[in-house]
């Protein structure tokens, strides 16, 4: 994974303040009459700057509130940033500390520094469970995330140009050094995943494949010695009984894949947690045709494979202590002379019959034969991850992944991985009144039915899930942007990630 940012804890950076050389210093700010020590010590430098403003009511240090000082006075830093963290005494909320971080890197960008210096005060929680520990994991993964670009098929001269390239840390914490940075590499090695899954989304579906999919795999595999892959084609496939995966690359040029990565990290016999993505790298609705508009965006109907890929390699490159199988069933789904068509019926895997009602409703497809497969692996859990229905964008919008599951302990699992890393999704019910929206008549089942789309398309994996632990992310609001700042957007990298360190 590529490592766009150095992120270094800077403990002298307090005692240091005045003659640290770099292009941005950036300093939090407490709000209140009484400053705090560093806050002192740069009003002290500047001639009482920090005072003045408050004065004037242009910085009063409320949270995200930020201040420039282009060439400030008594001190080695080419400028100075004031960025407000609210009242000492308060507490702060994960969106609280978001608008500070957003200032920041606001701060940063705006300037073009190269190096910064960031020096937080000492910072209270409003949630228990959140530390010093876990903001240290969240910059860090902020900061990697935000200076991504992709311009990876612009000519030279179009090339966005990403200044920063140094930030150092300084956090007025009782945490020590060690635990510091290894919450910041922690976070950095996150941020790195959200990046390496959103080079991928957005990569053209004329370039990103299946067979593209499958080829990164294998490289990523070969960074790690734990780290393996194996990929399936066609062939193979067909003899393991994948009909109904198959079905959906049927009218492609493209052949489809099943990718198989291992990653070893745990004692030979530990049971492994397995995430499995959907990797439609581009979705036409094949027969079912989709409207013009916006079809663009379905190359990244692949997302929720390249979170699998990505969070492989995160696994990978934390060396956490435990074993993870990482699936992904990659096809591409167009129309054609060969194409599926809408009433025919395939088996699949686990000898389940599907009625193909709608050749749209792919992801489902390709998914039921991969949750098949890794009953091989006996499971101690199973997350797949899919941009599987527009439905899911109605209910939750595009802040909120669907989440459903048919295991209460691994669906607070996750929430809660989703609450700390900031990639939130929200549960879901898949009761057994929605399960009859799959009746067929001329199959076991329906690939579609009834009115809840995305309850139903969770019903429908259900079928294949019955053997283990499993939970459903329905990421297609969440995975990409759209409008001015279409692409990817890494999730969810972080919740994956998450719940995957919080199991090691
Ligand atoms: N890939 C789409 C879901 C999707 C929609 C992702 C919008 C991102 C943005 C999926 O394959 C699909 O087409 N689902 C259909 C299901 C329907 C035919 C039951 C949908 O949501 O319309
Ligand atoms: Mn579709
Ligand atoms: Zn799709």
């Amino acid at each position: 994974m590529k490592k766009r940012l150095s992120i270094d804890l800077q403990q002298d950076l307090k005692k240091d303040l005045l003659k640290v050389k770099t292009d941005s210093l950036v300093i939090g700010v407490n709000e209140g009459r009484v400053l705090n020590p560093i806050s002192t010590k740069i009003d002290k430098a500047t001639k009482g700057v920090i005072k003045k403003l408050a004065k004037r009511k242009e910085f009063e240090g409320k949270v995200g509130q930020q201040a420039y000082i282009a060439s400030p006075e008594g001190m080695s830093a080419e400028r100075l940033y004031l960025i407000g963290f609210g009242k000492s005494k308060d507490s702060l909320s994960s969106e609280d500390l978001d608008k500070t971080l957003n200032s920041i890197i606001n701060s940063i960008k705006s300037s073009k520094s190269t190096k910064v210096s960031i020096c937080f005060p000492s910072l209270k929680y409003s949630n228990d469970s959140n530390n010093d520990s876990w903001f240290l994991q969240k910059m860090s993964t902020f900061l990697e995330n935000k200076v991504y670009t992709y311009d990876a098929k612009l000519n030279k001269k179009n090339k966005a140009i990403n200044h920063l390239r140094k930030v150092s840390v300084y956090l007025d914490s009782s945490l020590s050094a060690n635990k510091q940075r290894k919450a910041l590499k922690t976070g950095q090695v996150v941020g790195q995943g959200m990046n390496a899954a959103k080079d991928l989304a957005n990569l053209p579906g004329n370039i990103c494949t299946p067979s593209y999919l499958a080829s990164t795999s294998r490289s990523a595999a070969k960074k790690y010695a734990k780290l393996n892959c194996k990929v399936f084609g066609e062939k193979e496939m067909k003899k393991m009984g994948m009909d109904c995966l198959l079905s959906v690359g049927n009218g492609s040029a493209q052949e489809s894949k099943l990718i198989s990565m291992s990653y070893q990290g745990g004692k030979k016999d530990d049971q492994p947690y397995a995430i499995v993505g959907k990797g439609i790298t581009f979705d036409t609705g094949g027969i079912s045709l989709k409207p013009g508009a916006a079809m663009d965006e379905m190359k990244f109907d692949m997302c929720g494979a390249a979170s699998v890929i990505a969070t492989m390699q995160v696994v990978a490159e934390l060396k956490l202590p435990i074993n993870v199988v990482g699936v992904v069933a990659s096809a591409e789904n167009m129309p054609g002379s060969k194409a599926t068509k809408p009433g025919d019926v395939v088996k699949t895997m686990s000898g389940l019959t599907v009625e193909i009602l709608n050749t749209d409703a792919e992801g489902r497809l390709v998914l039921a034969d991969a949750l098949t497969y890794v009953k091989r692996f006996k499971p101690k859990s199973v997350v797949d991850i899919a941009t599987l229905t527009g439905a899911v964008i109605i209910a939750l919008g595009y802040s909120t992944s669907g989440l459903m599951s048919n295991d209460d302990k691994l669906a607070d699992d996750l929430l809660d991985a989703g609450q700390k890393s900031s990639d939130e999704a929200w549960r879901l019910p898949i009761w057994d009144v929605y399960q009859k929206d799959l009746d067929s008549n001329f199959a076991d089942i329906a690939n579609i039915g009834g009115r809840a789309g995305t309850i139903t398309a969770a019903c429908f994996l259900s079928r294949f899930t019955k053997d283990y632990p499993w939970a459903h992310l329905d990421v297609a609001g969440t995975a990409s942007y759209k409008g001015l700042a279409k692409g990817g957007s890494g999730r969810p990298v972080p919740l994956l990630s998450q719940y995957l360190i919080d199991k090691a």
